[in-house]
C-alpha cells in the first residue's frame, strides 16, 4: 500500500534482487536481535558482522541507539515513538536485504506487534528474529551505561524493564539463553546464528 500518498508511482529498476544477490553470492535477509538493554544484542551483532565478513558475506549493522543520532532522532521511548522507530528500522532494513545484504537490527522493539509489522514487511520468511532471553537482574547488574541506575532512582521514566514493558517472541527463529547460569559468548552466539543462516541458504 501506498499508505497516504496520492499521485505516487512504484518504478521499478532493471537490476533486480536476485541479479545482485547472485553478484555476491548470498541471500539479502533481515537477522532481528530483540531483548532488553544491556542483553548482548549491540555485542551480537558486531560479533556477528564480523564472522560474516570473514566468510567474505556482506552485512550490515543497524543498531536502535546508533540510529537514534539521525534517522530517529526525533523520536522519544513513548509507546508510539518506539513504534514509529521500529517501522522506520523495518523498512530500513528492508532496503538493506532488498539490496542481497544480511541486514543486522539491533533494537530492543520491546512491542510484540511492532516486531510482526516488520516481518510481515519482509516476504519469504527473510525475517529471522533472535531472542536475547537474559534475566533482568543480569542486565541491570551489567549497566553498562548506567541506565538502569538512573531508572531505579526515577530519573529516567518509562526505562524498559523498570516502568515500561517488554513483550518477549511467542516464537522466534532463535534464542539465546543462559546455560547453568553461564551466558554464551558472542562468538558462540555469533556461530549460531551463521549455522542457520548457512543451513537455510542465505550464505550459499
Ligand atoms: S526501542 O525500544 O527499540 O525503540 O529502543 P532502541 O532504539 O533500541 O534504543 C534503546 C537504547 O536507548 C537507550 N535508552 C532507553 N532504552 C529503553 N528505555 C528507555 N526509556 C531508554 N532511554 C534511553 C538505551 O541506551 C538503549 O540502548 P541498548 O543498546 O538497548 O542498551
Amino acid at each position: 500500500s501506498l499508505g497516504n500518498s496520492t499521485n505516487i508511482f512504484w518504478q521499478e529498476c532493471p537490476v533486480g534482487k536476485l541479479e545482485r544477490q547472485r553478484l555476491i553470492n548470498q541471500k539479502g535477509c533481515v537477522v532481528w536481535i530483540t531483548g532488553l538493554s544491556g542483553s548482548g544484542k549491540s555485542t551480537l551483532a558486531c560479533s556477528l558482522s564480523r564472522e560474516l565478513h570473514t566468510k567474505g558475506k556482506l552485512s550490515y549493522v543497524l543498531d536502535g541507539d546508533n540510529l537514534r543520532h539521525g534517522l530517529n532522532k526525533d523520536l522519544g521511548f513513548k509507546a508510539e515513538d518506539r513504534a514509529e522507530n521500529i517501522r522506520r528500522v523495518g523498512e530500513v532494513a528492508k532496503l538493506f536485504a532488498d539490496a542481497g545484504l544480511i541486514c543486522i537490527a539491533s533494537l530492543i522493539s520491546p512491542y510484540r506487534k511492532d516486531r510482526d509489522a516488520c516481518r510481515a514487511m519482509l516476504p519469504d520468511k527473510n525475517f529471522i528474529e533472535v531472542f536475547m532471553n537474559m534475566p533482568l537482574e543480569l542486565c541491570e547488574a551489567r549497566d553498562s551505561k548506567g541506565l538502569y541506575k538512573l531508572a531505579r532512582a526515577g530519573k529516567i521514566n518509562g526505562f524498559t524493564g523498570i516502568d515500561d514493558p517488554y513483550e518477549p517472541p511467542l516464537s522466534c527463529e532463535i534464542e539465546m539463553q543462559q546455560k547453568d547460569g553461564v551466558c554464551p559468548t558472542p562468538a558462540d552466539m555469533a556461530a549460531q546464528v551463521v549455522s542457520y543462516l548457512e543451513e537455510k541458504g542465505y550464505l550459499h
